[in-house]
């Protein structure tokens, strides 16, 4: 039965939550109505977010829908094989394999997503079909790469000469440690936008780590993990260590802070902080997270320095440097 004394203590639990969050008591409520943005913007991680922001910003700007440009937008670092964290001339891993990782999320809370599949340039439109076609969420491995060719996809080679060399120089580089920040520096592409009609929604794609065991998948095709969309709320997309993203069922947790009244830098960073806390204070690895809100207010926030992101918004596409613990 519920008495004073219970109230009094959940007031309490809710003021201390609020507290370590950095925000009034008072903006937690489970009802949490926010006003949809009059305005099309878009984010999204590192600086491969630039050319992928103007592809999406192409479709919002002329009205077109937030889960057209999320495809759209990161389609650009897929095909560019100078980008060596997702898709085509992305690292391989430990077999010299490139497999890839994708999924992609609308306003009305579907998904669709593509773990370790291999010579298809572009898994996030598999991640799209699979949503839009199918009856499940999730394809990998062999499975997906024959949806994929079902669908009309092509077979392609996506390891580049150039990517071969390095991931060969690097190997001495990948039995020293158990990870390499400056490449993990460069990391998955996640992206979140809401169109001219104030709707929401979410992309996320990459190589994953290089050098990974075969048959490795990170946070990024994984719905909760490396991306999150409630049409409600706000989406979270991640980038970093994937594993640790996953253990945290990390953008869930961001969205459903962020329906608590946290602003979106206050909930990737408590999410960053229990990642923090669960690795000993460990700095020898990244991972951050970046956040939209129902109402157009975005942030994000980092393990280690060195994150940033891209936003395209009426001010133009201008790339800003996350917050990291010290
Ligand atoms: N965040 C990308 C990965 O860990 O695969």
């Amino acid at each position: 039965m519920s008495t004073r004394r219970g109230f009094l203590k959940k007031s309490a639990l809710f003021s201390s939550i609020a507290g370590t969050l950095g925000i009034s008591s008072k903006a937690f409520s489970s009802n949490l109505i926010l006003k949809k943005s009059n305005q099309p913007i878009v984010i999204s991680t590192w600086q491969h977010g630039i050319p992928a922001n103007s592809a999406a910003w192409e479709i919002l700007s002329k009205g077109g829908k937030a889960i057209d440009a999320v495809e759209q937008g990161v389609k650009v670092p897929e095909g560019d094989p100078n980008v060596r964290s997702v898709g085509y001339g992305g690292y391989p891993d430990k077999d010299g394999r490139v497999t890839l990782d994708a999924c992609i999320m609308d306003e009305n809370q579907q998904a669709g997503s593509v773990g370790c599949i291999e010579y298809i340039k572009h898994p996030i439109s598999v991640a799209r079909l699979v949503m839009d076609k199918t009856p499940h969420v999730m394809l990998v491995g062999v499975g997906a790469l024959e949806f994929a060719l079902n669908q009309g996809f092509s077979k392609e080679n996506l390891l580049t000469p150039q990517t071969l060399k390095e991931w060969e120089a690097m190997q001495e580089e990948f039995k020293k440690k158990k990870s390499i920040i400056n490449i993990e520096n460069h990391d998955t592409i996640g992206m979140l936008a809401i169109d001219k009609n104030g709707d929401l929604s979410g992309s996320c794609t990459t190589s994953g780590l290089a050098n990974k065991l075969h048959g490795r998948v990170g946070d990024s095709p994984i719905i909760g993990a490396g991306l999150f969309v409630d049409n409600e709320v706000g989406g979270a997309c991640a980038t970093g260590v994937g594993e640790e993203v996953i253990k945290q069922a990390g953008c869930a947790m961001v969205v459903e802070l962020m329906r608590n009244g946290a602003d979106p830098e206050a909930a990737c960073k408590e999410i960053v902080n229990r990642i923090n806390r669960t690795n000993n204070n460990s700095r020898d690895f990244q991972v951050g997270f970046l956040a939209l809100r129902k109402d157009g207010l975005f942030g994000a926030f980092s393990l280690v320095k060195g994150f940033n992101y891209a936003v395209y918004d009426e001010k133009g596409n201008n790339m800003i440097d996350s917050p990291y613990y010290v």
